[in-house]
């Protein structure tokens, strides 16, 4: 089977948050995490049968849809979970509201890796809890989590921990023996952790794979709530369908008893879209990994190639993390800006010397984007 990520797609007047805000200049947009390829074709035609059916009332959570994700984990991770374990939201983002606002108490303290995909940091100050963050360090060129930092944080009433895995930004996929050390130190401590894995799909780097932290022991999964979705993997995020695991009963009743309350399902087109991603779009998917490896190696050729540019291994996701510290610029984005691509401000994650690279594009745009971002390095001073 073939698939054409090169295909052009004008994507102007389709209320696409990405296009839309900088519409009508001259500048390349790859903020927003989404890409600019077309969903599978499976995914396509069971949004089109659906949609000629005709009624678009209330739904219940598909049985096949949670059976599918069971099949899928045990498949891809050796992860064994329970169907009735997964709660399903209409997005990853809720999922992080509700973990920190359920899963700590006012008074308890949360940790959270930085820089770190902003919404965390949100979900962590509007609750509101105390928080301290952990910052990643640079380790034979991956981000990683400094246990030795995450241990001196610790608070006698620290409850919850947050993970991104992979890491948005700084795209590390955590190895095996790095999540049990991990996991090790939130059994020792009695931590609840809240692991949003929404980039598992999208790995790039052929020696690693994706471990989800739950996946480790029995003991563990029993203090976890790993947030999936086929949203990033396969484009879906405009029609969002995303859900929690949860194998503890107790930790399930408190996600899912104010999620239920307040929170809408997932739209029937999501589960629709879920469903038949996971079904049919594996082929689809290899191709897509296939496309990103190609994109990746251009960014990583001119990160390479320019003065004051660097980056660290981009094992997963499609966004390159970049740091352009040593450019000395006042405001990085807007500098890109300036020159025709607009990015997003490493500001946003905690990290204002870096910008955020969305490569999920075609590859004549990317190529249009990395020489104008070049050109704005060497004008730089
Ligand atoms: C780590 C991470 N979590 C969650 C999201 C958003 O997920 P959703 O659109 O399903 O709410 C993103 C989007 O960029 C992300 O990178």
């Amino acid at each position: 089977m073939s698939f054409d990520f090169d295909a052009p797609i004008d994507r102007h007047g389709t209320w696409s948050l990405r296009w839309e805000r900088l519409a009508g200049r001259d500048i390349i947009p790859l903020w927003v995490a989404d890409t600019d390829f077309r969903a599978p074709e499976a995914v396509i035609d069971a949004l089109r049968r659906r949609v000629e059916h005709g009624i678009f009332g209330y739904t219940v959570a598909p049985g096949e849809l949670r059976e599918a994700i069971a099949a899928r984990a045990l498949r891809l991770y050796g992860w064994r979970i329970q169907p009735e374990w997964i709660v399903f939201l209409p997005g990853v983002v809720p999922g992080l509201h509700m973990a920190v606002r359920e899963l700590s108490a006012p008074d308890e303290h949360v940790l959270l890796p930085e820089p770190i995909y902003q919404h965390f940091r949100r979900a962590v100050e509007r609750a509101p809890r105390a928080y301290d963050a952990v910052a990643l360090v640079l380790r034979e060129g991956r981000w990683l989590l400094d246990e030795e930092q995450l241990v001196a944080r610790l608070r006698s009433n620290s409850r919850l921990l947050l993970l991104c895995n992979p890491q948005n930004p700084g795209a590390t996929v955590y190895t095996r023996v790095e999540l049990e050390r991990i996991a090790s130190i939130a059994e020792h401590h009695d931590l609840v952790i809240c692991s949003d894995e929404i980039h598992a799909d999208l790995v790039l780097d052929p020696a690693a794979s994706h471990v989800p932290i739950a996946s480790l022991a029995r003991e563990i999964s029993r203090r976890c709530v790993t947030l999936m979705s086929p949203n990033k993997s396969f484009n879906l995020p405009g029609v969002g369908c995303a859900w929690a695991v949860i194998e503890d009963d107790h930790l399930r009743r408190r996600f899912s008893t104010e999620l239920h309350a307040t929170v809408h399902d997932p739209s029937l087109l999501g589960y629709v879209a879920a469903l038949a991603a996971y079904r049919d779009g594996t082929p689809w998917l290899a191709a897509q990994i296939d496309y990103l490896r190609g994109n990746r190696d251009r960014v990583v050729a001119m990160v390479a190639a320019t003065r004051g540019m660097t980056m660290a291994r981009m094992q997963a996701t499609y966004l390159a993390w970049i740091d352009v510290s040593r450019l000395a610029l006042r405001d990085p984005d807007s500098h890109f800006l300036a020159h025709g691509v607009a990015l997003s401000p490493g500001a946003q994650f905690g990290a204002p010397g870096f910008v955020r690279l969305n490569i999920g594009t075609q590859r004549r745009i990317l190529e249009e984007a990395l020489q104008r971002m070049a050109r704005a390095a060497s004008a730089a001073g």
